[in-house]
Protein backbone atom coordinates (compact mmCIF):
# COMPACT_ATOMS: atom_id res chain seq x y z
CA UNK A 1 0.00 0.00 0.00
CA UNK A 2 1.32 3.18 -0.26
CA UNK A 3 1.75 6.18 -2.47
CA UNK A 4 2.61 5.23 -5.74
CA UNK A 5 4.19 7.15 -8.65
CA UNK A 6 3.14 6.58 -11.85
CA UNK A 7 0.79 4.05 -13.33
CA UNK A 8 -0.38 1.77 -10.03
CA UNK A 9 -1.47 -2.16 -10.52
CA UNK A 10 -2.65 -4.47 -8.31
CA UNK A 11 -4.14 -8.25 -8.54
CA UNK A 12 -7.60 -9.01 -7.51
CA UNK A 13 -8.80 -12.87 -7.11
CA UNK A 14 -11.98 -13.93 -7.08
CA UNK A 15 -12.67 -17.25 -5.16
CA UNK A 16 -9.75 -16.75 -6.06
CA UNK A 17 -10.29 -14.57 -9.06
CA UNK A 18 -8.53 -11.62 -8.75
CA UNK A 19 -8.85 -8.20 -10.13
CA UNK A 20 -6.27 -6.07 -9.82
CA UNK A 21 -6.41 -2.45 -8.66
CA UNK A 22 -3.78 0.05 -10.27
CA UNK A 23 -3.40 3.90 -9.49
CA UNK A 24 -1.54 6.71 -10.80
CA UNK A 25 0.36 9.23 -9.08
CA UNK A 26 1.09 12.16 -10.43
CA UNK A 27 3.84 14.12 -8.93
CA UNK A 28 5.27 13.07 -6.18
CA UNK A 29 7.71 14.96 -4.24
CA UNK A 30 6.13 18.39 -2.59
CA UNK A 31 9.66 19.93 -2.44
CA UNK A 32 9.86 19.46 -6.44
CA UNK A 33 7.56 22.69 -6.73
CA UNK A 34 9.83 24.25 -8.98
CA UNK A 35 11.60 23.41 -12.54
CA UNK A 36 14.22 20.82 -11.88
CA UNK A 37 17.74 21.17 -13.77
CA UNK A 38 18.05 17.45 -15.59
CA UNK A 39 21.39 15.94 -15.36
CA UNK A 40 20.66 12.70 -15.80
CA UNK A 41 18.56 9.51 -17.39
CA UNK A 42 17.75 8.76 -21.04
CA UNK A 43 15.16 8.34 -23.90
CA UNK A 44 14.55 4.86 -25.24
CA UNK A 45 13.19 5.17 -28.83
CA UNK A 46 12.80 2.85 -31.92
CA UNK A 47 11.94 5.42 -34.22
CA UNK A 48 9.91 3.04 -35.87
CA UNK A 49 10.19 -0.61 -36.24
CA UNK A 50 9.36 -1.65 -39.32
CA UNK A 51 11.80 1.02 -40.66
CA UNK A 52 14.44 -0.91 -38.77
CA UNK A 53 13.55 -3.74 -40.19
CA UNK A 54 13.09 -2.17 -43.80
CA UNK A 55 16.49 -0.75 -43.22
CA UNK A 56 18.33 -3.86 -41.83
CA UNK A 57 17.52 -6.28 -44.67
CA UNK A 58 19.44 -3.41 -46.59
CA UNK A 59 23.49 -3.28 -47.83
CA UNK A 60 24.50 -0.32 -45.82
CA UNK A 61 27.62 -1.15 -44.07
CA UNK A 62 26.05 -1.09 -41.18
CA UNK A 63 22.62 -0.65 -42.05
CA UNK A 64 22.09 1.14 -38.65
CA UNK A 65 24.85 2.99 -36.88
CA UNK A 66 24.90 5.04 -33.45
CA UNK A 67 27.14 7.31 -32.57
CA UNK A 68 27.64 10.27 -30.10
CA UNK A 69 26.36 8.91 -26.69
CA UNK A 70 23.78 7.14 -28.57
CA UNK A 71 23.36 3.12 -28.34
CA UNK A 72 21.39 0.51 -29.56
CA UNK A 73 19.70 -1.75 -27.04
CA UNK A 74 19.33 -5.25 -27.55
CA UNK A 75 15.71 -5.24 -28.79
CA UNK A 76 17.05 -2.77 -31.68
CA UNK A 77 15.62 0.27 -29.95
CA UNK A 78 18.04 3.16 -29.29
CA UNK A 79 19.36 4.55 -26.37
CA UNK A 80 20.11 8.71 -26.03
CA UNK A 81 21.50 9.84 -23.31
CA UNK A 82 20.05 12.90 -21.44
CA UNK A 83 22.20 16.55 -21.86
CA UNK A 84 19.85 18.61 -20.48
CA UNK A 85 16.58 20.46 -20.25
CA UNK A 86 14.35 20.98 -17.16
CA UNK A 87 11.32 19.19 -15.53
CA UNK A 88 8.25 20.74 -13.31
CA UNK A 89 6.69 17.40 -11.21
CA UNK A 90 4.33 19.88 -10.39
CA UNK A 91 2.95 21.18 -13.38
CA UNK A 92 3.71 18.00 -15.35
CA UNK A 93 5.59 20.11 -17.88
CA UNK A 94 9.12 18.93 -19.00
CA UNK A 95 11.75 19.83 -21.77
CA UNK A 96 15.01 17.34 -21.82
CA UNK A 97 17.13 17.50 -24.65
CA UNK A 98 19.09 14.13 -25.32
CA UNK A 99 22.18 13.72 -27.24
CA UNK A 100 23.57 10.96 -30.13
CA UNK A 101 22.66 10.34 -33.85
CA UNK A 102 21.32 7.43 -35.38
CA UNK A 103 22.32 6.62 -38.99
CA UNK A 104 20.18 4.43 -41.18
CA UNK A 105 21.64 4.10 -44.38
CA UNK A 106 20.62 1.90 -47.63
CA UNK A 107 22.67 2.39 -50.65
CA UNK A 108 21.09 0.06 -52.84
CA UNK A 109 17.55 3.03 -52.47
CA UNK A 110 19.82 5.38 -52.41
CA UNK A 111 19.48 7.15 -48.91
CA UNK A 112 21.02 8.05 -46.06
CA UNK A 113 18.87 9.17 -42.84
CA UNK A 114 20.08 10.77 -39.64
CA UNK A 115 18.47 11.12 -36.72
CA UNK A 116 19.97 13.28 -34.01
CA UNK A 117 19.95 14.43 -31.08
CA UNK A 118 15.96 14.21 -29.66
CA UNK A 119 14.15 16.58 -27.86
CA UNK A 120 11.18 15.33 -25.66
CA UNK A 121 8.32 18.11 -24.70
CA UNK A 122 5.52 16.82 -22.07
CA UNK A 123 3.62 20.27 -22.33
CA UNK A 124 1.06 19.03 -18.96
CA UNK A 125 -2.22 19.15 -20.92
CA UNK A 126 -1.98 15.82 -22.02
CA UNK A 127 0.19 16.44 -25.71
CA UNK A 128 3.91 16.96 -26.01
CA UNK A 129 6.62 16.77 -29.12
CA UNK A 130 9.44 15.11 -30.20
CA UNK A 131 11.59 17.38 -31.84
CA UNK A 132 14.99 16.40 -33.41
CA UNK A 133 17.66 17.11 -36.07
CA UNK A 134 17.00 15.12 -39.26
CA UNK A 135 18.97 14.62 -42.43
CA UNK A 136 17.77 12.91 -45.71
CA UNK A 137 20.41 12.43 -48.43
CA UNK A 138 19.36 10.59 -51.13
CA UNK A 139 20.02 9.63 -54.87
CA UNK A 140 23.33 10.57 -54.53
CA UNK A 141 22.84 13.99 -52.99
CA UNK A 142 20.27 15.05 -55.07
CA UNK A 143 17.16 15.12 -52.97
CA UNK A 144 18.87 16.77 -49.10
CA UNK A 145 16.49 17.42 -46.48
CA UNK A 146 17.92 18.85 -43.29
CA UNK A 147 15.97 19.55 -40.16
CA UNK A 148 17.43 21.33 -37.24
CA UNK A 149 15.25 20.51 -33.69
CA UNK A 150 12.16 20.29 -35.69
CA UNK A 151 8.91 18.81 -34.16
CA UNK A 152 9.14 15.36 -35.98
CA UNK A 153 6.43 14.20 -34.06
CA UNK A 154 3.53 14.34 -31.77
CA UNK A 155 2.84 12.80 -27.80
CA UNK A 156 0.29 11.80 -26.77
CA UNK A 157 1.61 12.12 -22.66
CA UNK A 158 0.63 10.65 -19.69
CA UNK A 159 1.77 11.55 -16.03
CA UNK A 160 4.98 10.56 -15.36
CA UNK A 161 5.99 7.67 -13.13
CA UNK A 162 8.31 9.29 -10.07
CA UNK A 163 10.75 8.09 -8.27
CA UNK A 164 12.75 9.94 -5.47
CA UNK A 165 12.53 13.14 -7.88
CA UNK A 166 13.07 11.77 -10.81
CA UNK A 167 10.58 11.16 -13.58
CA UNK A 168 10.23 8.91 -16.18
CA UNK A 169 7.73 9.09 -19.12
CA UNK A 170 6.41 5.32 -20.55
CA UNK A 171 5.25 4.61 -24.05
CA UNK A 172 3.98 7.19 -24.78
CA UNK A 173 2.49 7.40 -28.18
CA UNK A 174 4.26 8.88 -31.41
CA UNK A 175 3.14 9.81 -34.36
CA UNK A 176 4.88 11.76 -37.34
CA UNK A 177 4.30 15.44 -38.77
CA UNK A 178 4.22 16.60 -41.57
CA UNK A 179 7.89 18.04 -41.07
CA UNK A 180 8.92 14.67 -40.27
CA UNK A 181 7.26 12.94 -42.94
CA UNK A 182 9.24 15.24 -45.26
CA UNK A 183 12.34 13.41 -44.23
CA UNK A 184 11.24 10.19 -45.39
CA UNK A 185 10.47 10.89 -49.47
CA UNK A 186 7.43 10.64 -48.98
CA UNK A 187 7.46 7.31 -47.61
CA UNK A 188 5.84 7.70 -45.13
CA UNK A 189 3.06 10.28 -44.18
CA UNK A 190 1.88 12.82 -41.77
CA UNK A 191 -0.22 10.61 -39.30
CA UNK A 192 2.01 7.42 -39.50
CA UNK A 193 2.17 5.82 -36.00
CA UNK A 194 5.71 5.78 -34.82
CA UNK A 195 7.34 3.41 -32.06
CA UNK A 196 6.29 4.59 -28.54
CA UNK A 197 8.41 6.98 -26.24
CA UNK A 198 9.77 6.33 -23.12
CA UNK A 199 12.41 9.35 -21.35
CA UNK A 200 13.42 9.57 -18.16
CA UNK A 201 14.90 12.65 -16.95
CA UNK A 202 16.74 13.22 -12.84
CA UNK A 203 17.72 15.86 -11.08
CA UNK A 204 20.91 17.77 -10.46
CA UNK A 205 22.25 16.65 -6.97
CA UNK A 206 22.03 19.97 -5.06
CA UNK A 207 20.23 21.50 -2.62
CA UNK A 208 16.71 22.14 -3.17
CA UNK A 209 15.25 25.33 -4.92
CA UNK A 210 15.65 28.36 -2.56
CA UNK A 211 12.23 29.46 -0.77
CA UNK A 212 10.80 32.20 -1.66
CA UNK A 213 11.93 35.19 -0.20
CA UNK A 214 10.11 36.70 3.12
CA UNK A 215 10.34 40.42 2.42
CA UNK A 216 13.10 40.29 4.84
CA UNK A 217 13.52 44.35 3.99
CA UNK A 218 9.72 45.25 4.83
CA UNK A 219 10.37 48.12 7.18
CA UNK A 220 6.64 46.98 8.93
CA UNK A 221 8.14 43.92 10.14
CA UNK A 222 9.08 44.77 13.64
CA UNK A 223 11.30 41.82 14.84
CA UNK A 224 10.89 40.39 18.05
CA UNK A 225 14.03 42.75 19.95
CA UNK A 226 12.99 45.38 17.93
CA UNK A 227 10.58 47.86 20.14
CA UNK A 228 7.75 49.10 18.93
CA UNK A 229 6.99 53.02 18.62
CA UNK A 230 6.64 54.26 22.15
CA UNK A 231 3.24 54.58 22.86
CA UNK A 232 3.15 55.53 26.12
CA UNK A 233 -0.03 53.73 28.23
CA UNK A 234 -0.48 51.44 25.79
CA UNK A 235 0.76 48.13 25.92
CA UNK A 236 0.41 46.69 22.22
CA UNK A 237 2.72 45.93 19.19
CA UNK A 238 2.18 43.71 16.01
CA UNK A 239 3.58 41.92 13.90
CA UNK A 240 3.48 40.67 10.47
CA UNK A 241 3.59 36.58 9.66
CA UNK A 242 4.55 35.77 5.86
CA UNK A 243 4.04 32.37 4.45
CA UNK A 244 4.79 31.56 1.18
CA UNK A 245 2.87 28.45 -0.21
CA UNK A 246 3.93 26.93 -3.44
CA UNK A 247 2.04 24.32 -5.59
CA UNK A 248 2.85 20.75 -4.72
CA UNK A 249 1.44 17.91 -6.48
CA UNK A 250 -1.99 15.59 -8.07
CA UNK A 251 -1.43 12.36 -6.45
CA UNK A 252 -2.90 9.00 -6.25
CA UNK A 253 -2.58 6.86 -3.44
CA UNK A 254 -4.06 3.05 -2.51
CA UNK A 255 -4.83 1.44 0.23
CA UNK A 256 -4.54 -1.79 -1.09
CA UNK A 257 -2.86 -3.41 -4.14
CA UNK A 258 -5.06 -6.42 -3.93
CA UNK A 259 -9.16 -7.19 -4.17
CA UNK A 260 -10.23 -11.02 -3.80
CA UNK A 261 -14.06 -11.16 -5.19
CA UNK A 262 -16.28 -13.65 -3.27
CA UNK A 263 -16.12 -17.22 -4.72
CA UNK A 264 -19.14 -17.95 -7.31
CA UNK A 265 -20.62 -20.20 -9.39
CA UNK A 266 -21.26 -19.85 -13.16
CA UNK A 267 -24.24 -17.23 -13.85
CA UNK A 268 -23.46 -15.57 -10.45
CA UNK A 269 -22.01 -12.44 -9.57
CA UNK A 270 -18.93 -12.17 -7.76
CA UNK A 271 -18.50 -9.45 -5.32
CA UNK A 272 -16.15 -7.21 -3.37
CA UNK A 273 -14.69 -3.92 -3.29
CA UNK A 274 -12.05 -2.01 -4.54
CA UNK A 275 -9.20 -0.49 -2.60
CA UNK A 276 -10.10 2.92 -1.22
CA UNK A 277 -8.07 5.50 -3.00
CA UNK A 278 -7.13 8.68 -2.09
CA UNK A 279 -6.73 11.97 -4.79
CA UNK A 280 -4.42 14.48 -3.19
CA UNK A 281 -4.35 17.53 -5.19
CA UNK A 282 -2.06 19.78 -3.95
CA UNK A 283 -1.21 21.53 -7.07
CA UNK A 284 -2.90 24.87 -5.91
CA UNK A 285 -4.42 25.64 -8.97
CA UNK A 286 -7.82 23.94 -8.91
CA UNK A 287 -6.96 22.87 -12.48
CA UNK A 288 -9.55 19.41 -11.29
CA UNK A 289 -8.45 16.23 -12.47
CA UNK A 290 -10.23 12.72 -13.12
CA UNK A 291 -9.69 9.19 -12.36
CA UNK A 292 -10.43 6.46 -14.78
CA UNK A 293 -10.34 2.62 -14.62
CA UNK A 294 -10.04 -0.08 -17.14
CA UNK A 295 -9.67 -3.65 -16.03
CA UNK A 296 -8.17 -6.53 -18.68
CA UNK A 297 -9.78 -9.89 -19.13
CA UNK A 298 -9.86 -12.07 -16.55
CA UNK A 299 -7.97 -14.99 -17.37
CA UNK A 300 -7.44 -18.68 -15.73
CA UNK A 301 -4.02 -20.60 -15.59
CA UNK A 302 -6.26 -23.52 -17.50
CA UNK A 303 -6.75 -20.46 -20.27
CA UNK A 304 -10.11 -19.89 -19.69
CA UNK A 305 -11.39 -16.01 -19.78
CA UNK A 306 -14.27 -13.67 -18.35
CA UNK A 307 -14.26 -11.10 -20.89
CA UNK A 308 -13.01 -7.75 -19.11
CA UNK A 309 -17.10 -6.00 -19.91
CA UNK A 310 -18.44 -8.47 -17.42
CA UNK A 311 -16.74 -6.15 -14.48
CA UNK A 312 -19.11 -3.57 -13.44
CA UNK A 313 -18.84 -1.13 -10.91
CA UNK A 314 -20.83 1.14 -8.37
CA UNK A 315 -18.32 4.02 -7.79
CA UNK A 316 -18.50 6.31 -4.73
CA UNK A 317 -16.89 9.09 -3.46
CA UNK A 318 -16.40 11.46 -0.57
CA UNK A 319 -14.13 14.95 0.46
CA UNK A 320 -11.49 13.70 2.80
CA UNK A 321 -11.51 15.36 5.60
CA UNK A 322 -9.83 17.93 7.33
CA UNK A 323 -10.17 20.02 10.94
CA UNK A 324 -8.34 22.93 9.43
CA UNK A 325 -11.48 25.71 7.68
CA UNK A 326 -11.19 26.65 4.19
CA UNK A 327 -11.26 29.79 3.12
CA UNK A 328 -14.64 31.28 2.43
CA UNK A 329 -15.67 30.75 -1.21
CA UNK A 330 -13.18 27.89 -1.66
CA UNK A 331 -15.25 24.56 -2.99
CA UNK A 332 -13.94 21.17 -2.92
CA UNK A 333 -16.08 18.83 -4.81
CA UNK A 334 -15.89 15.77 -5.75
CA UNK A 335 -17.89 13.51 -7.73
CA UNK A 336 -18.41 9.32 -8.72
CA UNK A 337 -18.68 7.92 -11.33
CA UNK A 338 -21.81 6.81 -12.59
CA UNK A 339 -22.56 2.68 -11.94
CA UNK A 340 -22.18 0.58 -14.84
CA UNK A 341 -23.43 -2.98 -14.85
CA UNK A 342 -21.82 -6.47 -15.66
CA UNK A 343 -21.85 -6.61 -19.18
CA UNK A 344 -21.42 -3.32 -19.99
CA UNK A 345 -18.26 -2.53 -17.25
CA UNK A 346 -14.66 -2.17 -17.21
CA UNK A 347 -13.45 -3.31 -20.34
CA UNK A 348 -13.66 0.51 -21.73
CA UNK A 349 -12.57 3.45 -19.55
CA UNK A 350 -14.49 4.07 -17.06
CA UNK A 351 -14.51 7.58 -14.00
CA UNK A 352 -14.70 6.58 -11.02
CA UNK A 353 -14.28 10.01 -9.92
CA UNK A 354 -13.81 13.08 -10.76
CA UNK A 355 -13.37 17.09 -9.48
CA UNK A 356 -13.74 20.08 -11.77
CA UNK A 357 -11.94 22.72 -12.58
CA UNK A 358 -12.49 25.43 -9.97
CA UNK A 359 -13.65 22.63 -6.63
CA UNK A 360 -10.44 20.59 -7.20
CA UNK A 361 -8.58 21.62 -4.08
CA UNK A 362 -7.64 19.10 -1.39
CA UNK A 363 -8.08 15.51 -0.76
CA UNK A 364 -10.82 13.13 -2.13
CA UNK A 365 -11.38 9.15 -1.30
CA UNK A 366 -12.90 7.23 -3.90
CA UNK A 367 -13.98 3.84 -4.10
CA UNK A 368 -16.31 0.97 -5.81
CA UNK A 369 -18.33 -1.47 -5.09
CA UNK A 370 -17.26 -4.14 -7.79
CA UNK A 371 -19.62 -7.20 -9.58
CA UNK A 372 -18.27 -9.56 -11.75
CA UNK A 373 -21.11 -11.23 -13.90
CA UNK A 374 -19.69 -14.41 -14.39
CA UNK A 375 -20.97 -16.16 -17.99
CA UNK A 376 -22.69 -19.63 -17.42
CA UNK A 377 -20.60 -20.64 -20.03
CA UNK A 378 -17.21 -19.93 -17.39
CA UNK A 379 -14.80 -23.54 -16.45
CA UNK A 380 -14.13 -23.14 -13.15
CA UNK A 381 -11.26 -22.12 -11.99
CA UNK A 382 -9.19 -19.33 -10.53
CA UNK A 383 -9.30 -16.05 -12.18
CA UNK A 384 -7.76 -12.83 -12.39
CA UNK A 385 -7.49 -9.32 -14.05
CA UNK A 386 -5.51 -5.94 -13.65
CA UNK A 387 -7.29 -2.98 -12.84
CA UNK A 388 -5.49 0.55 -14.06
CA UNK A 389 -6.76 3.41 -13.01
CA UNK A 390 -5.45 6.59 -14.20
CA UNK A 391 -5.25 10.00 -12.78
CA UNK A 392 -5.21 12.54 -15.19
C1 LIG B 1 14.75 8.58 -50.93
C2 LIG B 1 14.95 7.28 -50.99
C3 LIG B 1 14.13 6.31 -50.20
C4 LIG B 1 13.59 6.44 -48.97
C5 LIG B 1 13.68 7.63 -48.02
C6 LIG B 1 12.88 5.23 -48.68
C7 LIG B 1 12.18 5.00 -47.53
C8 LIG B 1 11.35 3.94 -47.35
C9 LIG B 1 10.46 3.77 -46.24
C10 LIG B 1 10.29 4.78 -45.11
C11 LIG B 1 9.81 2.61 -46.40
C12 LIG B 1 8.75 2.02 -45.48
C13 LIG B 1 9.38 1.07 -44.48
C14 LIG B 1 8.33 0.50 -43.53
O1 LIG B 1 8.04 1.16 -42.52
O2 LIG B 1 7.82 -0.60 -43.83
C15 LIG B 1 10.28 2.03 -47.61
C16 LIG B 1 9.87 0.81 -48.10
C17 LIG B 1 10.34 0.27 -49.25
N1 LIG B 1 11.25 0.80 -50.13
FE1 LIG B 1 12.24 2.53 -49.87
N2 LIG B 1 13.02 4.35 -49.71
C18 LIG B 1 13.78 4.99 -50.67
C19 LIG B 1 14.15 4.51 -51.88
C20 LIG B 1 13.83 3.26 -52.36
C21 LIG B 1 14.26 2.72 -53.60
C22 LIG B 1 15.17 3.44 -54.58
C23 LIG B 1 13.73 1.47 -53.70
C24 LIG B 1 13.87 0.45 -54.76
C25 LIG B 1 14.96 0.27 -55.45
C26 LIG B 1 12.95 1.25 -52.50
C27 LIG B 1 12.26 0.11 -52.24
C28 LIG B 1 11.44 -0.07 -51.17
C29 LIG B 1 10.65 -1.25 -50.93
C30 LIG B 1 10.59 -2.49 -51.80
C31 LIG B 1 9.95 -1.03 -49.74
C32 LIG B 1 8.99 -1.99 -49.08
C33 LIG B 1 9.79 -2.78 -48.05
C34 LIG B 1 8.96 -3.74 -47.28
O3 LIG B 1 7.73 -3.57 -47.16
O4 LIG B 1 9.54 -4.67 -46.72
N3 LIG B 1 13.04 2.34 -51.70
N4 LIG B 1 11.21 2.85 -48.15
Amino acid sequence: MGTSPGSYRAAMLLGAAGLGAAAVLFGASPALAAPTEVSGGSLDWGFKSSFRAYVSTGNGTPPIATSGGATRNADGTFDFPATGGTYDVAAGTASVSYGGTVVFSYPAHMFEITVANPTVVVDGDGTGSLLADVDLVANGGTTEQHLDQAEIATLVTTAPTVTGGDVSFNGLAATLTADGASAFAGFYTAGTALDPVTASASAVAGPAEPEEPTEPTDPETPGPETPGPETPGSGSATQKITAAVTGGALTLTSAGETVALSAATPGQTATGNLNAVTVSDLRGTNAGWDLVGQVTDFTSAAGGSVPAENLGWTPTATVAGSSLKAADGVRNAVAAGGPVAPGSGLGTSRTLCSAETGSSLGSSTCGAALNLGIPESSAAGEYSAVLTLTLA
